[in-house]
């Protein structure tokens, strides 16, 4: 192979969910909406906990950081999948495809720390309340929140270390509606044996190792809960219930992509609506709708914004 055929790929082509019209057509009103719940809904919240004095705590500011790092993951890849399904062009630049191969794994490897953050959060809350406000101090939230971006940063670095100088030359069709690193591999036209095995390890052990650790994490709140008082399991029960939704249909998704970096059937790319288009909806509805303290300030800030008056 010579040096010309290397760079004979400038972009590839996504195939989408579906190349049946009333399904994409279907697709593209379904995802417009979503969209726009996603960013209104994720915004209100980010808002909320920024400026309301009684949500400045450990747990809002964690979570009015997961709900902006979960509107960005839907940003990397939505817009494109609408304005796709829109024009019917589905093609993205090669520098655009490693673009979104890298934010997607800052983002994703963030909102993973983030989440083991949240479990901490939730472990001295309920099993060691009297230290709460030691250990979950202003400094601790910018350690970890910091640490969360680091390590997101790092974890993305590595893997495209790997990938960016793989050569192309043929096929240029991605079976999906975004790049991402398995399938943008098996396009390489090299032995991309070693590859495979960089991502599953890197990406595929990660997200199982983080998503036992998690499930072990409120496994054990709720068994110190429930040794202590009968009556406090089903409070702890009700507020972990919507944390442990969410870190299965964002990890779901993620360890089936990555653990079977390249399966012959293609529901991987359905499985990853969950991770962009009903993880993002569900942060703002589960923890938010049914939380006292956030709908309260949500009408404050309501309050605050004149035209809304009215309204609320
Ligand atoms: C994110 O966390 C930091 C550190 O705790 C906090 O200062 C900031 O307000 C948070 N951002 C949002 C949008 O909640």
């Amino acid at each position: 192979m010579n040096k010309t055929d290397y760079s004979a790929v400038f972009e590839f082509v996504f195939l989408g969910l579906s190349t049946y019209r009333p399904v994409q057509n279907f697709l593209l009103a379904f995802s417009v909406v979503f969209y726009v719940i996603i960013v209104l809904g994720n915004l209100l919240v980010v808002f909320s906990v920024m400026f309301d004095a009684h949500l400045h705590s450990p747990m809002y500011f964690l979570l009015g950081n997961l709900s902006f790092i979960d509107m960005c993951l839907s940003t990397v890849t939505v817009p494109k999948m609408i304005s796709d399904l829109y024009s019917g062009k589905n093609i993205i630049s090669f520098q655009g495809c490693i673009l979104q191969i890298f934010a997607l794994h800052v983002l994703g490897g963030s909102e993973m720390v983030l989440l083991l953050a949240m479990a901490l959060d939730r472990y001295v809350a309920i099993c060691k309340p009297l230290h709460y406000l030691t250990i979950m101090n202003p400094q601790m939230c910018v350690l970890l929140l910091s640490g969360a971006w680091v390590i997101g940063l790092l974890h993305s670095l590595a893997q495209l270390a790997f990938v960016v100088h793989l050569p192309f030359c043929g096929p240029n069709e991605i079976d999906s509606f975004y790049c991402d690193l398995p399938w943008f591999i098996k396009l390489a036209c090299t032995d991309t044996y070693r590859m495979e095995f960089i991502v599953t390890a890197n990406s595929g052990f990660i997200s199982t190792g983080t998503f036992f650790f998690l499930m072990i994490s409120y496994i054990f709140i709720l068994v110190t809960v429930w040794k202590r008082s009968s009556g406090g399991l089903s409070k702890a029960l009700s507020t972990l219930s919507a944390h442990i939704t969410v870190v299965v249909l964002f990890f779901g998704p993620c360890i089936f992509v990555y653990m079977w970096p390249f399966p012959t059937v293609s529901v991987d790319k359905f499985l990853a609506i969950l991770d962009f288009m009903i993880t993002p909806i569900l942060n703002p509805a589960i923890y938010t709708l049914r939380n006292k303290d956030m709908k309260m300030a949500m009408r404050r800030l309501g309050n605050q914004v004149p035209g809304l008056r009215k309204i609320s």
